[in-house]
Protein backbone atom coordinates (compact mmCIF):
# COMPACT_ATOMS: atom_id res chain seq x y z
CA UNK A 1 0.00 0.00 0.00
CA UNK A 2 1.12 3.65 -0.26
CA UNK A 3 1.70 6.24 3.01
CA UNK A 4 3.09 9.38 2.89
CA UNK A 5 5.89 8.90 5.40
CA UNK A 6 8.93 11.90 6.67
CA UNK A 7 12.49 10.13 5.09
CA UNK A 8 14.59 12.96 7.08
CA UNK A 9 12.87 15.55 8.74
CA UNK A 10 12.06 19.31 6.62
CA UNK A 11 10.14 21.43 5.24
CA UNK A 12 6.57 20.12 3.48
CA UNK A 13 8.79 18.63 0.29
CA UNK A 14 10.32 16.27 2.24
CA UNK A 15 7.11 14.45 2.42
CA UNK A 16 7.43 11.14 0.41
CA UNK A 17 4.55 8.87 -1.38
CA UNK A 18 6.26 5.21 -0.12
CA UNK A 19 5.52 2.02 -1.11
CA UNK A 20 5.31 0.07 2.59
CA UNK A 21 3.84 -3.19 3.86
CA UNK A 22 -0.32 -3.36 5.11
CA UNK A 23 -0.66 -3.80 8.22
CA UNK A 24 -2.21 -6.42 10.23
CA UNK A 25 -4.74 -5.82 13.12
CA UNK A 26 -3.84 -7.38 16.44
CA UNK A 27 -6.38 -9.25 18.89
CA UNK A 28 -7.89 -5.69 19.97
CA UNK A 29 -7.45 -4.10 16.74
CA UNK A 30 -9.69 -3.24 13.75
CA UNK A 31 -7.89 -2.58 10.37
CA UNK A 32 -9.05 0.28 8.29
CA UNK A 33 -9.37 0.70 4.37
CA UNK A 34 -8.71 4.27 4.68
CA UNK A 35 -11.17 7.12 2.59
CA UNK A 36 -9.18 10.68 4.54
CA UNK A 37 -7.14 11.34 7.51
CA UNK A 38 -7.05 14.67 9.19
CA UNK A 39 -4.17 17.09 9.08
CA UNK A 40 -3.24 18.31 12.76
CA UNK A 41 -0.43 20.75 13.71
CA UNK A 42 1.43 17.81 15.50
CA UNK A 43 1.73 16.19 11.73
CA UNK A 44 3.89 19.14 10.87
CA UNK A 45 5.90 19.30 14.05
CA UNK A 46 6.56 15.18 13.30
CA UNK A 47 7.62 16.34 10.04
CA UNK A 48 9.97 18.92 11.37
CA UNK A 49 11.54 16.41 13.35
CA UNK A 50 10.12 17.69 16.91
CA UNK A 51 7.29 14.90 17.54
CA UNK A 52 7.94 11.60 16.47
CA UNK A 53 5.76 8.58 16.62
CA UNK A 54 5.21 6.72 19.91
CA UNK A 55 6.84 2.98 19.64
CA UNK A 56 4.66 0.52 18.25
CA UNK A 57 2.81 3.86 15.63
CA UNK A 58 4.13 3.54 12.33
CA UNK A 59 6.47 5.92 11.68
CA UNK A 60 4.45 8.41 9.21
CA UNK A 61 1.90 10.65 10.58
CA UNK A 62 -1.73 11.04 11.02
CA UNK A 63 -3.51 11.25 14.21
CA UNK A 64 -7.15 10.18 12.82
CA UNK A 65 -8.83 9.06 9.45
CA UNK A 66 -12.26 7.98 8.06
CA UNK A 67 -12.80 4.64 6.33
CA UNK A 68 -14.13 1.43 6.19
CA UNK A 69 -13.42 -1.76 7.76
CA UNK A 70 -10.92 -4.20 6.20
CA UNK A 71 -10.92 -6.55 9.13
CA UNK A 72 -10.73 -7.09 12.80
CA UNK A 73 -8.63 -8.94 15.34
CA UNK A 74 -9.57 -12.29 17.02
CA UNK A 75 -10.87 -10.65 20.03
CA UNK A 76 -12.88 -8.12 18.50
CA UNK A 77 -16.22 -8.57 18.53
CA UNK A 78 -18.05 -4.52 17.91
CA UNK A 79 -16.75 -3.69 14.65
CA UNK A 80 -17.59 -6.03 11.46
CA UNK A 81 -15.84 -5.47 7.45
CA UNK A 82 -17.99 -2.97 6.11
CA UNK A 83 -18.47 -1.04 9.02
CA UNK A 84 -18.08 3.00 8.25
CA UNK A 85 -15.86 4.56 10.65
CA UNK A 86 -13.70 6.82 11.98
CA UNK A 87 -11.08 6.51 14.40
CA UNK A 88 -8.19 8.45 16.68
CA UNK A 89 -4.73 6.80 16.26
CA UNK A 90 -1.34 7.29 17.73
CA UNK A 91 0.27 8.33 14.20
CA UNK A 92 0.17 6.05 10.80
CA UNK A 93 -3.46 8.02 9.03
CA UNK A 94 -1.33 9.51 6.08
CA UNK A 95 -1.85 5.85 4.45
CA UNK A 96 -4.27 3.71 2.81
CA UNK A 97 -4.47 1.14 5.42
CA UNK A 98 -4.10 1.53 9.37
CA UNK A 99 -4.69 -0.15 12.31
CA UNK A 100 -6.61 0.79 14.99
CA UNK A 101 -6.97 0.08 18.86
CA UNK A 102 -11.10 -1.15 18.79
CA UNK A 103 -11.72 1.31 21.47
CA UNK A 104 -10.51 3.94 19.15
CA UNK A 105 -12.86 3.75 16.92
CA UNK A 106 -16.37 5.67 16.26
CA UNK A 107 -19.46 4.43 13.61
CA UNK A 108 -19.40 7.63 10.92
CA UNK A 109 -22.83 9.59 12.50
CA UNK A 110 -25.70 9.21 10.16
CA UNK A 111 -25.53 12.67 7.88
CA UNK A 112 -21.93 12.79 8.06
CA UNK A 113 -20.12 11.99 4.57
CA UNK A 114 -17.11 9.77 5.09
CA UNK A 115 -14.79 12.42 4.10
CA UNK A 116 -15.46 14.93 6.39
CA UNK A 117 -15.22 12.51 9.23
CA UNK A 118 -11.59 11.87 9.26
CA UNK A 119 -12.13 15.98 10.59
CA UNK A 120 -13.90 14.57 13.84
CA UNK A 121 -11.57 11.94 16.17
CA UNK A 122 -8.76 14.47 17.35
CA UNK A 123 -10.59 18.03 17.41
CA UNK A 124 -13.64 16.06 19.08
CA UNK A 125 -11.74 14.21 21.74
CA UNK A 126 -9.60 17.30 21.90
CA UNK A 127 -12.21 19.73 23.22
CA UNK A 128 -14.41 17.10 24.90
CA UNK A 129 -11.55 15.65 27.31
CA UNK A 130 -10.21 19.29 27.85
CA UNK A 131 -13.04 22.05 28.25
CA UNK A 132 -15.81 19.66 29.19
CA UNK A 133 -13.63 16.59 30.96
CA UNK A 134 -11.07 18.59 33.16
CA UNK A 135 -12.45 22.03 32.89
CA UNK A 136 -15.72 20.97 33.42
CA UNK A 137 -17.06 24.45 31.78
CA UNK A 138 -21.14 23.90 32.49
CA UNK A 139 -24.01 25.90 30.78
CA UNK A 140 -24.41 29.51 31.83
CA UNK A 141 -20.49 30.03 31.83
CA UNK A 142 -18.12 32.12 29.42
CA UNK A 143 -15.80 30.33 27.03
CA UNK A 144 -12.80 31.54 25.72
CA UNK A 145 -11.53 29.63 22.74
CA UNK A 146 -8.36 31.24 20.88
CA UNK A 147 -7.88 30.84 17.42
CA UNK A 148 -11.09 30.12 16.37
CA UNK A 149 -10.78 29.54 12.86
CA UNK A 150 -8.75 26.60 13.80
CA UNK A 151 -9.70 22.90 13.67
CA UNK A 152 -9.37 22.92 17.07
CA UNK A 153 -10.99 26.33 17.84
CA UNK A 154 -14.09 25.54 15.34
CA UNK A 155 -15.16 22.55 17.35
CA UNK A 156 -14.58 24.27 20.53
CA UNK A 157 -16.66 27.17 19.61
CA UNK A 158 -19.58 24.66 18.18
CA UNK A 159 -19.42 22.77 21.66
CA UNK A 160 -19.53 25.34 23.82
CA UNK A 161 -22.44 26.93 22.67
CA UNK A 162 -24.03 23.47 22.09
CA UNK A 163 -24.05 22.81 25.57
CA UNK A 164 -24.94 26.49 26.73
CA UNK A 165 -22.06 28.07 27.13
CA UNK A 166 -21.16 31.81 26.51
CA UNK A 167 -18.49 31.56 23.71
CA UNK A 168 -16.04 34.46 23.05
CA UNK A 169 -13.30 33.28 20.17
CA UNK A 170 -10.23 35.20 19.06
CA UNK A 171 -8.80 35.21 15.66
CA UNK A 172 -6.30 37.11 13.71
CA UNK A 173 -8.50 38.47 10.34
CA UNK A 174 -11.69 39.98 9.79
CA UNK A 175 -12.80 36.56 8.05
CA UNK A 176 -11.82 34.89 10.83
CA UNK A 177 -13.68 36.66 13.34
CA UNK A 178 -16.85 36.14 11.14
CA UNK A 179 -16.48 32.48 10.58
CA UNK A 180 -15.93 32.18 14.63
CA UNK A 181 -19.08 33.94 14.98
CA UNK A 182 -21.65 32.21 12.07
CA UNK A 183 -19.96 28.56 14.47
CA UNK A 184 -21.43 29.93 17.23
CA UNK A 185 -19.53 32.68 19.06
CA UNK A 186 -21.10 35.34 20.56
CA UNK A 187 -18.26 38.05 20.36
CA UNK A 188 -15.05 37.57 18.12
CA UNK A 189 -12.46 39.13 18.90
CA UNK A 190 -9.43 40.26 16.18
CA UNK A 191 -6.82 39.58 18.36
CA UNK A 192 -4.11 42.11 15.76
CA UNK A 193 -6.53 45.27 16.59
CA UNK A 194 -8.23 44.61 20.09
CA UNK A 195 -7.43 43.46 23.62
CA UNK A 196 -8.82 40.25 24.44
CA UNK A 197 -8.55 41.06 27.82
CA UNK A 198 -10.91 44.08 27.53
CA UNK A 199 -13.21 42.77 25.32
CA UNK A 200 -13.32 39.27 27.83
CA UNK A 201 -13.74 41.77 30.81
CA UNK A 202 -16.43 44.19 29.52
CA UNK A 203 -18.54 41.60 27.96
CA UNK A 204 -18.64 39.77 31.24
CA UNK A 205 -19.11 43.17 33.43
CA UNK A 206 -16.05 42.44 35.01
CA UNK A 207 -16.76 38.49 35.98
CA UNK A 208 -14.36 37.34 33.08
CA UNK A 209 -13.96 33.76 31.47
CA UNK A 210 -14.62 30.73 33.43
CA UNK A 211 -12.95 28.32 30.75
CA UNK A 212 -10.03 29.39 28.49
CA UNK A 213 -8.98 26.91 26.18
CA UNK A 214 -5.58 27.89 24.73
CA UNK A 215 -3.99 27.18 21.18
CA UNK A 216 -1.47 30.06 21.75
CA UNK A 217 0.65 29.78 24.85
CA UNK A 218 4.17 31.98 25.70
CA UNK A 219 2.74 35.37 27.14
CA UNK A 220 -0.84 34.54 26.19
CA UNK A 221 -0.96 32.58 29.53
CA UNK A 222 -0.36 35.92 31.96
CA UNK A 223 -2.97 37.26 29.79
CA UNK A 224 -5.88 34.73 30.07
CA UNK A 225 -5.14 34.83 33.90
CA UNK A 226 -6.00 38.05 33.54
CA UNK A 227 -9.53 37.94 31.71
CA UNK A 228 -10.15 34.90 33.97
CA UNK A 229 -13.08 34.60 36.44
CA UNK A 230 -12.38 33.37 40.09
CA UNK A 231 -12.79 30.08 40.03
CA UNK A 232 -11.87 29.63 36.36
CA UNK A 233 -9.64 27.11 34.73
CA UNK A 234 -7.56 27.06 31.70
CA UNK A 235 -6.70 24.54 29.63
CA UNK A 236 -3.41 25.21 27.83
CA UNK A 237 -3.17 22.76 24.71
CA UNK A 238 -0.44 23.86 22.52
CA UNK A 239 2.70 26.66 22.87
CA UNK A 240 2.85 28.36 19.26
CA UNK A 241 4.19 31.06 20.48
CA UNK A 242 6.78 30.03 23.23
CA UNK A 243 7.57 27.27 25.99
CA UNK A 244 7.43 29.41 28.37
CA UNK A 245 5.42 31.79 30.03
CA UNK A 246 5.82 33.93 33.68
CA UNK A 247 2.46 33.94 35.82
CA UNK A 248 1.57 36.43 38.84
CA UNK A 249 1.15 33.73 41.14
CA UNK A 250 -0.84 36.11 43.51
CA UNK A 251 -3.15 36.47 41.35
CA UNK A 252 -3.13 32.74 40.84
CA UNK A 253 -4.09 32.22 44.13
CA UNK A 254 -6.52 35.34 44.58
CA UNK A 255 -8.48 34.22 41.66
CA UNK A 256 -8.20 30.48 42.97
CA UNK A 257 -7.74 29.64 39.39
CA UNK A 258 -6.10 26.10 37.88
CA UNK A 259 -4.08 26.15 34.86
CA UNK A 260 -3.95 22.44 32.84
CA UNK A 261 -1.84 21.05 30.21
CA UNK A 262 -2.56 18.12 28.50
CA UNK A 263 -1.61 16.57 25.58
CA UNK A 264 -4.28 13.90 24.25
CA UNK A 265 -1.45 11.23 22.12
CA UNK A 266 0.37 11.13 25.41
CA UNK A 267 -2.62 9.70 27.58
CA UNK A 268 -2.17 6.27 28.31
CA UNK A 269 -4.89 3.95 26.03
CA UNK A 270 -7.25 3.40 28.56
CA UNK A 271 -7.78 6.92 29.29
CA UNK A 272 -8.00 7.62 25.29
CA UNK A 273 -10.57 4.73 25.54
CA UNK A 274 -12.67 6.65 28.04
CA UNK A 275 -12.38 9.64 25.96
CA UNK A 276 -13.59 7.99 22.94
CA UNK A 277 -16.68 6.56 25.05
CA UNK A 278 -17.57 9.39 26.09
CA UNK A 279 -17.55 11.27 23.10
CA UNK A 280 -19.66 8.44 21.51
CA UNK A 281 -22.38 9.52 24.46
CA UNK A 282 -22.38 12.98 24.72
CA UNK A 283 -21.42 14.86 21.13
CA UNK A 284 -22.36 11.95 18.56
CA UNK A 285 -26.12 12.46 19.47
CA UNK A 286 -25.19 16.63 18.24
CA UNK A 287 -23.68 14.86 14.83
CA UNK A 288 -26.56 12.96 14.29
CA UNK A 289 -28.80 15.71 14.43
CA UNK A 290 -26.54 18.14 12.86
CA UNK A 291 -26.50 20.87 15.67
CA UNK A 292 -22.69 20.27 15.58
CA UNK A 293 -21.25 19.38 12.14
CA UNK A 294 -17.06 18.66 10.94
CA UNK A 295 -15.60 22.17 9.71
CA UNK A 296 -13.73 21.43 6.58
CA UNK A 297 -10.91 23.38 4.78
CA UNK A 298 -9.77 21.69 2.25
CA UNK A 299 -9.71 18.13 0.76
CA UNK A 300 -6.55 17.65 -0.86
CA UNK A 301 -5.58 13.99 -2.27
CA UNK A 302 -3.44 11.97 -0.21
CA UNK A 303 -0.39 11.95 -2.55
CA UNK A 304 -0.51 16.27 -2.23
CA UNK A 305 0.41 16.02 1.63
CA UNK A 306 2.81 18.61 0.54
CA UNK A 307 0.19 21.15 -0.27
CA UNK A 308 -2.13 20.33 2.89
CA UNK A 309 0.79 21.03 5.16
CA UNK A 310 1.33 24.26 3.46
CA UNK A 311 -2.05 25.49 3.35
CA UNK A 312 -1.89 24.61 7.09
CA UNK A 313 1.33 26.58 7.32
CA UNK A 314 0.01 29.53 5.49
CA UNK A 315 -3.04 29.80 8.41
CA UNK A 316 -4.97 30.83 5.97
CA UNK A 317 -7.78 27.85 6.59
CA UNK A 318 -10.54 27.85 8.50
CA UNK A 319 -11.42 24.97 9.62
CA UNK A 320 -9.75 21.31 9.18
CA UNK A 321 -7.64 19.98 6.15
CA UNK A 322 -7.95 16.62 5.28
CA UNK A 323 -6.03 13.99 2.82
CA UNK A 324 -8.41 11.87 0.68
CA UNK A 325 -6.84 8.33 0.07
CA UNK A 326 -9.68 7.48 -2.47
N1 LIG B 1 -2.55 19.18 23.56
C1 LIG B 1 -3.37 18.48 22.78
O1 LIG B 1 -3.88 17.44 23.17
C2 LIG B 1 -3.67 18.97 21.39
C3 LIG B 1 -4.56 18.25 20.58
C4 LIG B 1 -4.84 18.76 19.30
C5 LIG B 1 -4.23 19.94 18.86
N2 LIG B 1 -3.33 20.57 19.68
C6 LIG B 1 -2.66 21.81 19.24
O2 LIG B 1 -3.63 22.82 19.18
C7 LIG B 1 -3.25 23.74 18.18
C8 LIG B 1 -4.43 23.96 17.26
O3 LIG B 1 -4.59 22.79 16.48
P1 LIG B 1 -5.36 22.87 15.11
O4 LIG B 1 -5.30 21.56 14.46
O5 LIG B 1 -6.68 23.47 15.37
O6 LIG B 1 -4.42 23.89 14.33
P2 LIG B 1 -4.71 24.89 13.18
O7 LIG B 1 -6.02 24.61 12.52
O8 LIG B 1 -3.49 24.99 12.35
O9 LIG B 1 -4.90 26.30 13.91
C9 LIG B 1 -3.88 27.08 14.41
C10 LIG B 1 -4.50 28.44 14.64
O10 LIG B 1 -3.78 29.17 15.57
C11 LIG B 1 -4.23 30.50 15.39
N3 LIG B 1 -3.40 31.41 16.14
C12 LIG B 1 -2.07 31.55 16.07
N4 LIG B 1 -1.68 32.55 16.92
C13 LIG B 1 -2.80 32.98 17.52
C14 LIG B 1 -3.06 33.99 18.50
N5 LIG B 1 -2.07 34.72 19.03
N6 LIG B 1 -4.34 34.16 18.93
C15 LIG B 1 -5.33 33.44 18.41
N7 LIG B 1 -5.15 32.49 17.47
C16 LIG B 1 -3.89 32.27 17.04
C17 LIG B 1 -4.20 30.68 13.89
O11 LIG B 1 -5.15 31.60 13.53
P3 LIG B 1 -4.77 33.10 13.14
O12 LIG B 1 -4.24 33.07 11.72
O13 LIG B 1 -6.04 33.78 13.28
O14 LIG B 1 -3.72 33.57 14.07
C18 LIG B 1 -4.61 29.29 13.39
O15 LIG B 1 -5.95 29.30 12.99
C19 LIG B 1 -2.05 23.20 17.45
O16 LIG B 1 -0.88 23.86 17.93
C20 LIG B 1 -2.05 21.73 17.84
O17 LIG B 1 -0.77 21.17 17.84
C21 LIG B 1 -3.05 20.11 20.92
Amino acid sequence: MRAVTVPHPGDAHVLTVTDVAEPAPGDREVLIRVTAAGVNGADLSQRRGHYPSPPGAPPWPGLEVSGEVAGVGAAVTEWTVGDRVCALLPGGGYAEYVTADAGLVLPVPPGVDLVEAAGLPEVVATVWSTVFQLAELRSGETLLVHGGSSGIGSMAIQLGSAFGARVIATAGTPEKTAFSRGLGAEIAVDYKSQDFVEVVKDATDGHGADVVLDIVGGDYLSRDLDALAVGGRIMSIADRSGGTASIDVGLLMRKRARIWGTTLRARPLSERVAIIAAVRENVWPLLETGRVHPVIDSVFPLVDAAQAHLRMESSAHLGKILLQAR
